[in-house]
């Protein structure tokens, strides 16, 4: 059966995409398989592991959960639009220096959410960040290396956001 197509236009990393979409599309399946965003993975496929999580308005989104058709208006956020031309996110640099990867499947779900509780808390506590990654599941870290690499992803950005309180700096 043949379901009607309904227009969206959605703001993803910065670009405006409109297009036609099945209504049973699911966002996931849209940045993947229309725009080619395919930094987001996909899992379990029912709101569970985490893997598929992307920014949406700004706040954690499950996308195998998200249909496209509801996205018109919004604004998406995916791994690809972390970093700022070739400079990684500081959470993306945390993780790479401190081995908070092994398969990669789950990362950047952890990032979005990792990346969204620094922009809420620039200051969480261990717990608060264990609590936050929770909804995202990884089989191969053991989870510490990804703790530790958000929290020295913190203490840079309350640096650099002193720094850049300062008298006379650049930005
Ligand atoms: S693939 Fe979406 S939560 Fe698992
Ligand atoms: S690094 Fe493999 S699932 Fe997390």
């Amino acid at each position: 059966m043949e379901h009607k197509l309904h227009t969206i236009r959605v703001m993803v990393n910065g670009t405006e995409y409109v297009r036609d979409v099945e209504p049973r599309l699911t966002l996931a399946d849209f940045l993947r398989h229309e725009l080619g965003l395919t930094g987001t993975h996909v899992g379990c496929e029912h709101g569970v592991c985490g893997a598929c999580t992307i920014l949406l308005d700004g706040a954690p989104a499950r996308s195998c959960i998200t249909f496209a058709v509801q996205m018109d208006g919004h604004e998406i956020r995916t791994v690809e639009g972390y970093a700022q031309g070739e400079t990684l996110h500081p959470v993306q640099d945390a993780f790479w220096e401190h081995n908070a990867l092994q398969c990669g499947f789950c990362t950047p779900g952890m990032l979005a959410s990792a990346i969204d509780l620094l922009e809420r808390n620039p200051d969480p506590s261990e717990q608060e960040i264990r609590e936050t990654l929770s909804g995202n599941l990884c089989r191969c870290t053991g989870y510490q290396s990804i703790v530790q690499a958000v929290q020295v992803a913190a203490a840079r950005m309350r640096a650099a956001a002193a720094g850049a309180d300062q008298p006379g700096s650049a930005s």
